[in-house]
C-alpha cells in the first residue's frame, strides 16, 4: 500500500501527516500541527510575513515528528504531498520548496495539492465515525466548504480514487463564514481566532436575543453574503452604548472589559450572531439538496466544527450527514495527503525536474 508524506504550510498551521492508502480510502499514520494562533493572537489576525518566517523554523521538527510518530523513515516513502495553492504565498513557499527538495533528493514523486480539494478529501478519512458509512449511495453529495477564507457549495458526483470532479454550485460574495465569525467576535474583544471562542461563549446566552441579518435569505440563489454582519454587530454594540473593539490601530492592546459586553449580555451577542451565521448557511444548504436530488451532505472546513452548526443540521437535514472529526476541520496536512494517495494514484505528479510553483489563487 502506497505511503505518502503530506506537507501543509498555506496559512497559520505548520503541520506534516503521513497516511498509507487503505482498501477503502487512506488511513492516517500521523498528523502533527503546530499552530501559530499564539504568534498571530496580539495582532488580531494572521501576519503573513510572520507566518512564513515560523513556518520556516517549525517545518523541518514538525516533519521529522510526523515520520517518527508513523514509524517511518524517508525511504520508505513512496512519495510528497504538498498544498500548493490557495493560501499566503510566503507560507506556501515554504512547503512548497521543502517538499520539492525532500522529493528532488529521493528520487520520489511530488504532488501538489490544492488546498481547497484537501478540505473536501477530509471526509476520506478513514475510522471516522461520521465519515465511516459514507459510501457511492449517497451519491451525489452536496458539500459545504466553510473556511476563513471560502463558502463553498460543491456537488460531488464520484468518490476517491477517481477525481472528485466537483461541480462549484455557489461560494461568498465577500466575507467568507468563518471571516464573520472571526471579524465579529473581534469586535467583541474575544481572542483570535475568534470563531471557537465565539462558539464556546454563545453556550447559554439567547440566540434571539438581537436579530442580526440573514444575507440573500430570501433568495433562491445558493450565493452567499456575510459582510453586512459586522456592521450590524458593530452598530448593535454602539447603540447599546459599548464600543466596538477593533477600530482603527489597536495591535498590542488589550480589550477594555468596561467599554464591552460581559456575561450574560456577551453570550446573547455570541448567540444571535452565530445563530445568523448557522441559519443562514443551513437554509442554502437546504435548497442546494432540494436542487440538486442529493443524497447526502458532507461538511468540511474550520466552520465544520461548530457546535450549534452541527446540531442544527443534524436536527433539520433528513440524509446522512458526514463531517470530520476536529483535527480535520481547521487546516491540517492530513486531509492533504488524502488527497495526494489518489493523485499518486491516478499518476497526477511531478518528476524529475518539472517545476512546482506555489499559486496564491486557487486555480
Ligand atoms: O479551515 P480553516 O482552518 O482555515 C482556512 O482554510 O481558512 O478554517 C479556519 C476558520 C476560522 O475562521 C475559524 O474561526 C473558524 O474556521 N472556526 C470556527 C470554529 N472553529 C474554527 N468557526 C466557528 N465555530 C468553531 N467552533
Ligand atoms: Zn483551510
Amino acid at each position: 500500500m502506497a505511503r505518502i508524506l503530506a506537507i501543509e504550510t498555506s496559512c497559520d498551521e505548520c503541520s506534516a501527516a503521513v497516511l498509507e492508502r487503505t482498501s477503502r480510502f487512506a488511513s492516517v499514520r500521523s498528523n502533527v500541527i503546530f499552530s501559530q494562533i499564539d504568534l498571530h493572537s496580539r495582532f488580531g489576525g494572521v501576519v503573513p510575513e510572520v507566518a512564513s518566517r515560523n513556518h520556516l523554523e517549525m517545518l523541518s521538527p514538525v516533519i521529522d515528528e510526523a515520520l517518527e510518530k508513523s514509524g517511518t523513515g524517508f525511504k520508505d516513502l513512496d512519495a510528497i504531498a504538498v498544498t500548493q495553492r490557495p493560501g499566503l504565498i510566503g507560507a506556501l513557499l515554504v512547503g512548497v520548496s521543502s517538499a520539492k527538495a525532500i522529493a528532488y533528493a529521493l528520487g520520489r514523486p511530488l504532488i501538489g495539492v490544492n488546498h481547497l480539494e484537501g478540505h473536501l478529501h477530509s471526509i476520506f478519512i478513514d475510522g471516522q465515525a461520521s465519515c465511516d458509512k459514507l459510501s457511492a449511495a449517497q451519491l451525489p453529495l452536496v458539500a459545504c466548504l466553510v473556511s476563513g477564507g471560502h463558502t463553498n457549495l460543491y456537488l460531488i458526483r464520484n468518490l476517491p480514487p477517481q477525481a472528485l470532479l466537483a461541480e462549484k454550485l455557489s461560494e461568498s460574495r465577500d466575507d467568507a463564514a468563518g471571516e464573520a465569525f472571526d471579524k465579529c467576535a473581534k469586535l467583541l474583544g474575544l481572542p483570535y481566532p475568534g470563531g471557537v471562542h465565539l462558539d464556546r461563549t454563545a453556550k447559554g446566552g439567547n440566540a434571539k436575543a438581537f436579530d442580526f441579518p440573514r444575507p440573500l435569505a430570501g433568495k433562491k440563489d445558493l450565493d452567499f453574503s456575510f459582510s453586512g454582519l459586522k456592521t450590524a454587530v458593530a452598530t448593535t454594540l454602539k447603540r447599546e452604548g459599548f464600543e466596538p473593539y477593533g477600530a482603527g490601530a489597536t495591535w498590542g492592546t488589550t480589550p477594555d472589559p468596561a467599554k464591552l459586553p460581559q456575561g450574560t449580555k456577551l453570550a446573547d451577542y455570541c448567540a444571535s450572531i452565530q445563530e445568523a451565521i448557522v441559519q443562514t448557511l443551513l437554509r442554502k444548504i437546504q435548497i442546494a439538496l432540494r436542487e440538486t436530488g442529493a443524497r447526502g451532505l458532507a461538511v468540511v472546513g474550520g466552520v465544520s466544527a461548530n457546535s450549534r452548526f452541527r446540531e442544527l443540521l443534524e436536527q433539520n437535514v433528513r440524509m446522512p450527514v458526514f463531517f470530520p472529526e476536529h483535527q480535520y476541520c481547521t487546516d491540517n496536512a492530513a486531509m492533504i495527503g488524502a488527497c495526494g494517495l489518489f493523485m499518486l494514484e491516478r499518476g497526477e505528479t511531478l518528476t524529475g525536474d518539472a517545476l512546482l510553483a506555489a499559486n496564491a489563487f486557487s486555480s
